[in-house]
């Protein structure tokens, strides 16, 4: 095989980083919620079958039926993302003990550095999502039945993390809905994974009235290096949209490279918090029509949200006069964008670049024909041998240090 210097950058990358450890949600109502030897939540998914990754393989390891996370609309609603179930309030039927951190009691894992999370700060976080599917039984859910309808750009760096439920989610069919958390994050902190849990909810104090519309497959539109960090707001999809199913051997709706992962952020136009775009009538779903007077810069698009054009239908300009807050930069407008819970840092997330310059790499690099260059299994399985023996080690030394 031809050396690939992407491959040996990541290799590099991945181990002077010193190793990644993983995350998932916890809670009782997820699926796999007990499974800690093999195939355990937290553990990434890449390279793998539809039915390995779909519900990360635990559609077999249901909760009880009575386990349902109750989201109550409008509010938000805190979940514990950990390495380590035994770090989380879940820790009693975790697999070694008591690891609650009283000196990091935020930190999603304690005595790890944040590349354990595949952080290498605060700047370098690719959001995460929950959706949901409004079918009570996970083995009818179909990957494009999920509707992200929140996202936390600031994911995953704490143990408690927020995530805003919008105020119309209607009521569950049978009080139950299946949801899922979904998580990328970007490329230069450990090699590259999805991570997919999912969970039971409902939507408690949901009154009947707005119906989510039918989700599409996201598009990558946001600021970044490779567009100046402009936007390209006709590329953005508007409205419901996909998790992202990426990385694995089939079944993905996204076919980024391995070092241009797609991200739950301004990256593919979801917007910090509540995702309040998603339901039918709200908007108009279709993708704007690419058009050269439509440019990428947020003055042009300033142009287009004043004077909207009486005969357009596109989702600029949509029957109320009041822009959607998607079309809006939220630079510009940071009133409008708090007030409907949109994100007011526009560069945050991916767009940012990081210490290094290997971001530089990175440009253009999103084309389907470098979808294929991942680095092979045996440098992630090294990986994953070298993150196991630093999180057994930290093990150890927190349980010297909890029992000396
Ligand atoms: C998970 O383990 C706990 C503690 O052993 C147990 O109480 C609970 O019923 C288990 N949950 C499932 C879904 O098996
Ligand atoms: C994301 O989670 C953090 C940590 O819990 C929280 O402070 C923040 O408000 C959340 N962001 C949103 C948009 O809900
Ligand atoms: C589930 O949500 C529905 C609708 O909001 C509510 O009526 C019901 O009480 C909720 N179930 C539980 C157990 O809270
Ligand atoms: C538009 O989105 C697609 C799908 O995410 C992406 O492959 C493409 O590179 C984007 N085009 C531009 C010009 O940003
Ligand atoms: C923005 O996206 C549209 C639609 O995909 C594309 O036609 C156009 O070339 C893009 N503009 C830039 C500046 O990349
Ligand atoms: C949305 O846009 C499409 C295509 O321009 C148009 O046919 C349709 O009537 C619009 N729908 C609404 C609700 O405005
Ligand atoms: C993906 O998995 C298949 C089957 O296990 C294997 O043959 C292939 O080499 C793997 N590809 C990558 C890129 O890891």
């Amino acid at each position: 095989m031809a050396p690939n210097t992407h491959f040996y950058a990541a290799v590099v990358l991945a181990w002077t980083g010193l190793v990644s450890a993983h995350a998932a949600i916890w809670h009782p109502s997820m699926f796999g919620f007990n499974q800690s030897s093999t195939n355990r939540p937290q553990d990434p998914l890449y390279n793998l079958t539809f039915d390995e990754w779909w519900f990360h393989g635990h559609l077999g390891f249901p909760p009880h039926p009575e386990d349902v996370m109750q989201l109550a609309v409008g509010k938000p609603k805190m979940i514990e993302i950990s390495c380590d179930k035994d770090a989380t309030s879940y820790w009693t039927s975790g697999p070694g003990g008591d690891q609650q951190s009283t000196s990091q009691p935020d930190s999603p894992c304690p005595g790890s550095p944040t590349t354990a999370f595949h952080a290498n700060n605060i700047n370098d976080l690719g959001g995460c999502a929950l959706a949901v599917a409004y079918k009570s039984d996970a083995n009818e859910v179909k990957p494009d039945d999920f509707i992200v309808f929140s996202v936390n750009h600031t994911c995953v760096w704490n143990l408690h993390t927020y995530f805003s439920v919008p105020a119309d989610m209607p009521p569950c069919p049978n009080d139950k809905c299946i949801c899922m958390f979904n998580w990328i994050h970007l490329p230069d902190s450990g090699s590259e994974q999805m991570f997919f849990n999912g969970f039971q909810c409902n939507f408690t104090n949901a009154q009947p009235g707005k119906k989510p519309g039918t989700p599409q497959v996201a598009r990558r539109c946001g600021p970044e290096a490779s567009n100046d960090f402009t936007w390209n707001y006709s590329n953005c999809t508007y409205g419901p949209k996909q998790p992202l199913y990426w990385l694995q051997a089939e079944g993905n709706n996204m076919f980024e490279g391995y070092y241009s992962p797609p991200l739950l952020n301004d990256l593919y136009n979801f917007r910090d918090g509540a995702q309040n775009d998603i339901f039918d009538g709200d908007y108009n779903k279709t993708t704007p029509t690419p058009s050269s007077n439509l440019a990428a810069s947020p003055s042009n698009l300033a142009v287009r949200i004043a004077n909207p054009t009486p005969t357009s239908s596109s989702s600029l300009s949509h029957g109320t006069h009041t822009p959607p807050c998607e079309s809006i930069p939220p630079t510009q407008s940071p009133s409008h964008a708090s007030a409907s819970g949109c994100s007011s840092h526009a560069h945050s997330g991916a767009a940012t670049p990081t210490a290094g310059g290997h971001h530089g790499h990175q440009s253009g690099q999103y084309a389907a024909k470098n979808s294929h260059k991942y680095p092979g299994r045996d440098m992630v399985h090294a990986e994953e041998q070298a993150v196991r023996r630093a999180w057994g080690a930290h093990r150890r030394r927190s349980v010297d240090n909890h029992h000396p």
